[in-house]
């Protein structure tokens, strides 16, 4: 039975400031997505959020870009802001970049991370969220739990995960792609994906099967909007078990809080905590960064959960850890590389600080 999962997500107000979903966008996107089921659109949904962004989970038989399934998310935002508008929620709309809905979403404002696939005899998938930060923050995890041994002993004692794994690399300045053969190839891809501003895992396939084993968003806000909108807060979608790395291969990278882009005014470098729903709350310094990952049992389409995976104690040091390395970051204020450097910066005051004090720069000598 062949089976599109599609995750797509946006922030379309933030309660309070930019630290929560409130619950009454939750209600409204279930009673649209609650509609879309009954009208035999979707197999099954779960709407949940990451801090203040609004997640679609949905299962269906319509493939990936499907133009209805694709208006059905765009009409739940829209539907959703009007709930934000009336609740004054902080940046109602902050993501919905365009005035209308054409085919689909991509480009549009809101994240997609989608797979279609044949539904194994048991199908464990595990859907991550992250809330502060940019797309491009999965490349690090994402060769962790495909390619590095040390994360995935799957890949060395496995018979069928052995011959490893393909990575579908995007270049989104110059909209292009390429893929790279791990293991032979991880010294080239990892020239391209340590730099996840610009070249980000966009999938990994499985090389023997050909199977889709990952799939995330890499919706950049700013380069759609040409201006800072908020962050792009980006989704990831990762098979599990059987030919794929196991539930706890898949989670392991999280026990580090690695650095990424985002934080406060999506500016800052910032580890990235491992949370329950209930703790993607980012409140310090509108942070620190926050992923939550979702694990179910897909049963004919059926999403059978969600388990709240990061809600174990085993992330509890991870926690503590980021924890601590928010605090050192803290410490450098506005220096770099706490603050990221002028290029990636979303928020900068350079161009009219420099053009008041133009006049009194003078030549060096
Ligand atoms: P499978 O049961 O999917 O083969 O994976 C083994 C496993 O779960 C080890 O943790
Ligand atoms: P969001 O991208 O989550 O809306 O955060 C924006 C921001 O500027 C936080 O300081
Ligand atoms: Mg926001
Ligand atoms: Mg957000």
């Amino acid at each position: 039975m062949k089976i599109t999962l599609s995750v797509i997500k946006a922030d379309v107000g933030g309660y309070v400031g930019h630290s929560d979903c409130h619950p009454q966008l939750l209600t409204r996107a279930d009673e649209y997505l609650a509609k879309a089921l009954g009208d035999g659109l979707l197999i099954d949904y779960h709407v949940t959020k990451c801090g203040d962004d609004l997640q679609l989970i949905m299962t269906h038989q319509q493939g990936e870009d499907s133009k209805e399934v694709h208006k059905l998310a765009w009409d739940t935002f829209v539907g959703c802001t009007e709930v934000a508008k009336q609740l004054k929620l902080h940046g109602a709309g902050q993501d919905l970049l365009a005035d209308a809905f054409s085919s689909n979403v991509r480009g549009m404002g809101p994240g997609v991370s989608e797979m279609e696939f044949e539904e194994r005899g048991s199908e464990a998938v595990i859907v991550f969220m992250a809330d502060k930060t940019s797309a491009g923050a999965w490349n690090l995890p994402l060769y962790k739990i495909f390619a590095d041994p040390f994360n995935t002993i799957g890949l060395v004692i496995a018979e069928n995960m052995h011959q490893g794994f393909l990575f579908e690399v995007h270049d989104i300045k110059d909209a292009k792609k390429i893929t790279f053969k791990a293991p032979e190839e991880i010294y080239d891809l990892l020239v391209f994906i340590g730099a996840p501003s610009r070249y980000m895992v966009k999938a990994v396939y499985h090389r023997e099967t050909g199977n889709i084993a990952a799939a995330s968003s890499t919706q950049r806000l700013s380069l759609i909007a040409g201006r800072y909108v908020g962050k792009d807060d980006p989704v990831c979608i990762v098979r599990s078990q059987g030919e794929f790395p196991a539930v706890g291969e898949v989670l392991e990278p999280f026990s580090l809080p690695f650095l990424v882009a985002g934080w406060m005014r999506g500016s800052h470098l910032g580890p990235l905590m491992p949370v329950a729903m209930a703790d993607s709350t980012p409140a310090r310094f509108d942070g620190p960064p926050r992923v939550m990952a979702f694990g179910f049992q897909l049963s004919g389409g059926k999403l059978v959960g969600p388990r709240d995976m990061f809600a174990d104690k085993s992330f509890d040091n991870a926690r503590q850890q980021a924890n601590d390395v928010a605090d050192y970051l803290r410490a450098h204020g506005p220096f770099e590389p706490h603050r990221l450097p002028l290029e990636e910066m979303e928020y900068t005051t350079m161009p009219q600080v420099m053009k008041k004090l133009e006049a009194k720069f003078t030549p060096l000598g």
